[in-house]
This record gives C-alpha cells, structure tokens and sequence, in this order.
C-alpha cells in the first residue's frame, strides 16, 4: 500500500466513533509458540523492519493503477508474481488459485464483463460460482475504475500455462 493510501485509511479509522473496552493483550498458544520455535511462522512486532513504500499510482483506468492493485489487494500473494496460478495453503479442500493470464488455460476467452462478474458477483464465465477461498466479497465493492484496472493488467501479463505461479 502506498502512502496515499495509508494516509487515507488512517484518516477515515479516526473518524470513526470511539468505542471504549478493554483490549485484551494479544498471546500466543501452546501451538503457535510450538510454530514459532520450529520457524514455521513469524510474528510481525514493532521491531519488524518496515518496508519501503511503493511508488504512488494515480487511479485511474489504467495498467499501472492495476498492477499496483494486483499487489496490494493481494492477487500475486494467491493467484502468484506471474498470475499463473497454483496450490495455495488454505482451509482443507480450498481450490488452487486460478490462471489469470491469457493462456487457453487461463483467461484466454474472457471478456472484461466476464472478469466483472467474477471479481463483483463470484460467477465464472461458464456460469458457476467461484469458491469463496477466492475473497471475491471483499472485491465485490470495487469501484467500475479498479476492475477495468486491474483487466487491463491481468491482460498485458504475459501467457503462461496453468500452476507455477
Ligand atoms: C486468498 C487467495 C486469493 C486472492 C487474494 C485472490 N484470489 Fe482469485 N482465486 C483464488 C482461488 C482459490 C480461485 C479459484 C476458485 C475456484 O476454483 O472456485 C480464484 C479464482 C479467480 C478467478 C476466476 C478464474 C477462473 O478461471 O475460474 C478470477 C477472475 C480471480 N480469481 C481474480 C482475482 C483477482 C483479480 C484478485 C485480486 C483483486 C484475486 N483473484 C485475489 C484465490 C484468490
């Protein structure tokens, strides 16, 4: 997320109304510390180094704006850096993430409505509904702007065949 962004969530939290309640500080279980020992997991603490922000991208209809949006609304961290798809660790019988690049076994044949409609209503192409492991609700507010971004970037990414990310 970039600066802009950042700036901009912080401002609409602190408008909020304040609520007052004890927050109970945060701890970690037998099996996270048992995680956390074997190095199997990590915990982001106020000694993580912070990473630089991204480079601010105007919004706009345009591949820039989506490529930006591909990464920190989290499409490469499922769907991968090159959008091919593959295994992603989920909930048990989660699907694998799907090929968004324009190969016959990705979006090849796909319309911008059809991304639409996959992105803002959970419907596929041929009409079935997509697993909700895919956060399709969270997208389902996305603005007429950011999906035809975010088409114009899955579209220029390089084909590639289904599963190695
Ligand atoms: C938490 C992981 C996750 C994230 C984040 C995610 N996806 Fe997905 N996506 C999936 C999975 C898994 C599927 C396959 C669902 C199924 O098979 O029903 C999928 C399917 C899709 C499909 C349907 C394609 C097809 O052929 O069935 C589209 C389009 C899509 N994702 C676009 C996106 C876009 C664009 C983003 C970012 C804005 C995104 N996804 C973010 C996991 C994710």
């Amino acid at each position: 997320m970039n600066e802009t962004d950042l700036a901009d969530l912080i401002a609409y939290l602190k408008q909020l109304p304040a609520v007052d309640r004890d927050m109970p500080s945060s701890r970690l279980g037998p099996l996270g510390r048992t995680l956390l020992v074997a190095g199997q997991v990590s915990l982001i603490t106020d000694r993580t180094p912070l990473l630089p922000f991204p480079a601010i991208v105007p919004p706009g209809p345009t591949l820039e704006y989506g490529r930006y949006l591909a990464g920190y609304t989290g499409c490469i961290g499922c769907h991968g850096p090159g959008l091919s798809g593959g295994y992603v660790e989920g909930p048990p019988g989660a699907p694998p993430a799907a090929n968004l690049t324009p190969d016959p076994t990705g979006l090849a044949n796909w319309t911008e409505t059809d991304f639409d409609h996959a992105l803002r209503r959970g419907v596929r192409k041929n009409g079935t509904p997509i697993d909700i492991f895919m956060p399709w609700p969270n997208f389902s507010g996305m603005t007429d702007i950011e999906v035809k971004a975010l088409w114009l970037y899955v579209s220029s990414v390089p084909a590639k065949p289904f599963g190695n990310k």
